[in-house]
């Protein structure tokens, strides 16, 4: 191959390639190494039990629900009339959500995901409650 041709391959790469970092950027949670390590493997201290998906659903309803949905789709309210960009997570995503694990969830919502409507909880919210909401947005997934 000559320098021209490999040039003109490389360019291509770089252009196709173009799409995926601009939709990737919506998502910061997608940067590699994102997740501090010592959050990734943090073990749920609360049962899946039926109490604390009770607890879970009404912090929920009261905290989470305006922007991630009724459904847990990502489209409520606030984030569809507001046009969230990104929008907030898609709870009913397996292919996303089977990737993160429980740490990895409460380190977005302790701290927020810096860059878009997702704020901390950490002042607002003690880690049990934190805990409880997520073993609830785990019924929303497969
Ligand atoms: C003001 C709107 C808003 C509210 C209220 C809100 N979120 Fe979010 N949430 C977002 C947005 C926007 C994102 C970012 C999605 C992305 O990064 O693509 C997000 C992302 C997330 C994520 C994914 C984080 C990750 O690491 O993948 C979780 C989990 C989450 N929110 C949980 C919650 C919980 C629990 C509550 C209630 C305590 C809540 N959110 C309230 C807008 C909101």
């Amino acid at each position: 191959m000559n320098l021209t041709k490999t040039f003109i391959v490389v360019l291509f790469a770089v252009m196709l390639s173009y799409p995926a970092i601009i939709s990737a950027e919506g998502d910061p949670t997608t940067t590699p190494g994102y997740y501090p390590k010592e959050y990734i493997n943090m073990k749920n201290p609360l049962p899946f039990n039926l109490s604390v998906l009770r607890d879970g659903r009404k912090l929920y309803t009261g905290h989470c629900e305006i922007c991630h949905g009724v459904h847990g789709d990502g489209k409520g309210d606030a984030a569809v009339i507001g046009k969230f960009n990104p929008m907030p997570r898609d709870f009913t995503d397996n292919h996303i959500m089977s990737k993160k694990t429980d740490g990895m969830l409460f380190y977005s919502i302790s701290r927020g995901v810096h860059g878009t409507r997702m704020f901390a909880r950490e002042d607002i919210m003690p880690p049990n409650q934190r805990w409880a909401v997520i073993n609830f947005i785990r019924t929303f997934s497969k």
